[in-house]
């Protein structure tokens, strides 16, 4: 298992981009529950952050695409509005272990290396 983030460091209702071995993941802390997703929108594939580490829309409740301004639910990451309605964004499973969010090696192996 890889340590990628320290749940202290999360502000509640803020996101946090992350890279690990050039792969682009991020983090978003909501009612005291952290939620990780792959970086990358399900239409496009583009990375979804307005600037570093923006993940969320103005009011800080769903997490926003800056390309189209897509929607999604940040439980989920299921599209409530824009040109992916319907899908959603990718979870990342993880564990919380002394406080860290610790993922799979496997899981951050970049293809070809694996
Ligand atoms: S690339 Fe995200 S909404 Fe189009």
């Amino acid at each position: 298992m890889i340590g990628i983030l320290d749940v202290d460091e999360l502000e509640e209702g803020t996101s946090r981009g992350l890279e690990v071995n050039n792969l682009y993941l991020f983090a978003v802390k909501k009612d005291d529950k952290i939620h990780l997703y792959w970086n990358r929108c399900p239409h496009l594939g583009t990375p979804l952050e307005w600037e570093e580490d923006r993940f969320l829309d103005a009011d800080g409740a769903l997490i926003q695409c800056s390309t189209h301004g897509a929607l999604f639910q940040i439980s989920d990451g299921h599209c409530l509005f824009g040109p992916c309605k319907g899908k959603s964004l990718k979870s990342v499973p993880f564990v919380i272990e002394n406080g860290i969010v610790m993922v799979e090696d496997s899981l951050l192996t970049p293809p070809g290396q694996r």
